[in-house]
């Protein structure tokens, strides 16, 4: 039996807007973890991994857009997407009938606030000190990426199919339409080149067919860009997709990458 973790005051960053929003996210996940330990109906569980992964993602944005001029920006960024790949996991999990409520107080303790207390809290003192020069980053550069396991990794479009790999891309930010062509794909996003321009942070909605029949339709949002090259996160990766891509990091070599 657990009981309901407490917010501390440590944990505050010092910025009002996103104390406030840590602190919602925070009892949302214990309310989570609550719902699930007391067995409460699939439906309502179902509900509330929404309701936080909507919020997490707004908050996330918040946070993005006041640190963005900072040094250190792409890396909180990407650190938010693992964070919120774990929490994706985690519904998985709950998707597969598995018991979630250990998981989730563990997710909040170990990804949650030492999130906060790691890197919200250092990087915000830093900004507040005066913060720091951006540096200018290429496409290739995933530092946190390079870390992660097997199944991370990118597979390059040539170990997928001989054919271009190419996808039809509408611009939910500008709403414009345009041809893409996928370079490589991991679990965490894509990289493409595109024939029109696309801005850091615009939500694109991608669909392409890969290898013989696997027709994708994903939510990705641009996180860094190059000449007309662009690194995407996905949003909200579907299950389906998921399970292609698991399946083919079994398929291909990936010991060369
Ligand atoms: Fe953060």
């Amino acid at each position: 039996m657990h009981t309901a973790r407490k917010w501390r005051d440590e944990l505050n960053i010092g910025i009002g807007l996103i104390d406030n929003q840590h602190k919602i996210i925070f009892d949302l996940i214990n309310d989570l973890g609550n719902a699930s330990e007391a067995m409460a109906d699939k439906k309502v569980i179902d509900t509330l991994f929404d309701v936080i992964e909507n919020y997490v993602f707004r908050h996330f944005e918040a946070e993005e857009e006041l640190i963005a001029p900072h040094a250190g920006a792409l890396e909180h960024t990407l650190e938010h997407y693992t964070l919120f790949k774990e929490f994706k996991k985690l519904r998985l999990s709950f998707r597969n009938r598995i018991s979630v409520d250990n998981a989730v107080h563990g997710f909040l303790e170990q990804w949650f606030v030492q999130h906060i207390s790691q890197s919200d809290k250092p990087l915000f003192a830093r900004i507040a000190q005066g913060g720091g020069t951006p540096t200018e980053r290429g496409v290739d550069e995933y530092p946190q990426e390079q870390q992660e396991r097997r199944r991370h990794k990118r597979i390059h479009q040539k170990k997928i199919t001989d054919n271009t790999i190419l996808a039809s891309c509408y611009n939910a930010s500008t709403l414009r339409n345009s041809q893409a062509t996928l370079m490589d794909i991991s679990l965490g996003g894509i990289r493409f080149e595109s024939d029109k321009p696309h801005q850091r942070g615009d939500l694109l909605v991608i669909q392409c067919t890969i290898g013989r029949s696997f027709k994708m339709k994903e939510k990705v949002r641009i996180v860094n860009s190059h000449d007309q090259a662009y690194g995407a996160e996905f949003i909200g990766l579907s299950p389906a997709t998921e399970k292609f891509l698991v399946e083919l990091y079994g398929a291909v070599n990936i010991r060369n990458f």
